[in-house]
């Protein structure tokens, strides 16, 4: 989709629809909402008046003008309370215009570049916001689908329409980023929703090289022999069952100054995780194709980084195998050994995430990082404790934890943090080993990152747990069913703000 920004006035759009917002109950109209319903003759007005339009945060009411006005349709969008407002507003109202337009069969619309929004919120994050919304709500994961391919239809141009001159460039500059993050995040959308017989490790390393070959950006792929002779004997044994070869994938992009040490971000790059020889049930193991979104995460920020050209040091690492039993594959009561020289007992080998990204960690050291973000679909157990809303922080660096948290508020991506308190490591003593890779049922999702601090070594480190974020089961504003594309705007959120 196409973006455009456009000095149009609005009694001379002509285009497939025009979208614009309202706050709940607003009693008078003023600036644009009262032009516009002066030149549909009071038609907002009297809908408003008659309740069919309150201006509910999510409420969208298609107007049909017949008093000549030059557009067929005027999409009603409601943005709530004016003081409850925030960017995701704004970014739910992009993501309901278009998929009214999707729904009307429509190829483009114009939107009506808001001109009553709290005095705090500037320019360029509103335009932003609104491309992401739109972007991120035209999304189709439609490669496989060959028949009534007709009813699959996106919307090709979204033209904001500001007449004021003087906030073009902030416009501009917001649709610009807007367009980078949503591009980066539906890029992860993707890799989630492909299926696992297509995305194997081979294929996303494959991928990540052209597309960094693409932004210009290093990239280096490790064969299993490699990754041997490095001595991640964690990563080889998950991957021991299948007949996948594993990989680990290496992107650097040199942003800042030279001196400066590099951000590394980790992701979890589980192709399919069907347990292993700890197998798991039958029902919704295919919801184990998106346990490579935490490496699809970190990979698309990095990509997304680059390409907004920020001025950062950053490295990113993923493990990426298939979790599979066979006779070859991994048991309960192996011991491995990984990089860190640190000995493994495992216990659970569905417990599988954590143990790949402990060579993932030891290698990261090898940077001096100034800080280590990693995100992985870790735990059932995170789902427990924060369902679908907010991935799980846990980490060893409050300043790290509170650029998240900044970023988070910014992209409504939420994160919550959970203790990571010296008793738990009591859970994951092992008898025989160094660490066993289970530490039971309670605060599952605690001893999972407790495991991963033992490898997270000298340097600031936060673990996201997003097992619960992957994948949107119903379907939001701007968020389609699937794979939702979470953390990505997170992630380079934080890059953009991370000198300041
Ligand atoms: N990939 C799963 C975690 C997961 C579960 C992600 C559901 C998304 C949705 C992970 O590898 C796993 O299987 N974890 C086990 C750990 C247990 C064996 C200690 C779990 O959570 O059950
Ligand atoms: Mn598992
Ligand atoms: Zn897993």
């Amino acid at each position: 989709m196409e973006v455009k920004v456009a000095n149009t006035d609005l009694a001379q759009i002509k285009d497939e629809a025009v979208a614009i917002t309202f706050f709940e109950d607003e009693k008078v109209l003023k600036g644009k909402g009262k032009q516009l319903d002066s030149l549909l003759s009071s038609g907002i007005s009297n809908l408003m008046k008659d309740g069919d339009f309150s201006g509910k945060a999510g409420q969208v009411t298609v107007f049909y003008p017949q008093n000549g006005y030059a557009t067929k349709r005027v999409f009603l969008i409601g943005l709530g309370k004016k003081d409850k407002f925030d960017l995701d507003k704004i970014r739910a109202a992009g993501g309901r215009a278009v998929q009214k337009a999707k729904e009307l069969k429509l190829k483009r619309f114009a939107f009506i570049y808001p001109d009553n929004l709290p005095a705090k919120f500037q320019n360029q994050d509103v335009a932003q916001a609104l491309t992401e919304g739109v972007i991120l709500a035209n999304y189709e994961m439609a490669k496989y689908k060959t028949i009534d391919r007709e009813n699959i239809v996106t919307v090709d141009a979204v033209t904001l329409v500001e007449r004021d001159s003087k906030k073009s460039s902030a416009i501009n500059k917001g649709r610009e980023i807007g367009e980078a993050t949503s591009w980066a995040a539906s890029l992860t959308r993707d890799w989630v929703n492909f299926p696992p017989n297509e995305l194997t490790p081979t294929k996303l390393a494959e991928e990540t090289k052209k597309l960094a070959l693409k932004y210009n950006i290093k990239c280096q792929v490790l064969s299993p022999d490699e990754i041997k002779k490095l001595g991640m004997g964690a990563l080889l044994g998950v991957a021991k069952g299948s007949q996948e070869p594993c990989r680990f994938i290496i992107l650097e992009y040199n942003g800042g100054r030279k001196t400066e040490s590099p951000v590394v971000l980790v992701g979890k790059g589980i192709t399919f995780d069907s347990g292993g020889i700890s197998i798991k049930p039958a029902e919704n193991m295919d919801q184990m194709k998106g346990d490579m979104a935490g490496a699809a995460t970190v990979i698309s920020a990095g990509l997304g980084a680059a390409r907004l050209k920020l001025p950062v040091n950053l490295v990113v690492l993923v493990p990426t195998t298939e979790n599979l039993p066979s006779g070859t594959a991994y048991k309960p009561g192996d011991i491995l050994t990984s990089m860190s020289g640190k000995t493994i007992e495992v216990l659970n080998t569905d417990a599988e995430g954590r143990v790949v990204l402990a060579d993932a960690l030891a290698y990261a050291s090898r940077y001096k990082p100034q800080a280590v973000i990693d995100l992985a679909t870790l735990t059932g157990a995170c789902i427990i404790a924060l369902g679908h809303a907010a991935a799980g922080m846990l980490g060893t660096d409050d300043k790290l934890k509170n650029r998240l948290r900044d970023a988070s508020k910014k992209t409504a991506e939420k994160v919550w943090e959970l203790p990571l308190w010296e008793e738990y490591g009591e859970q994951i003593k092992s008898s025989i080993a160094d660490v066993k890779n289970t530490g039971g049922r309670p605060a599952g999702a605690i001893t999972a990152a407790y495991f991963l601090k033992m490898f997270a070594d000298g340097y600031p480190w936060v673990h996201l747990d997003i097992a619960g974020m992957d994948l949107e089961e119903k379907g939001k504003a701007y968020t389609p069913k699937g794979g939702s594309g979470y953390g990505v705007r997170l992630l380079i959120q934080m890059l953009r703000d991370w000198r300041r």
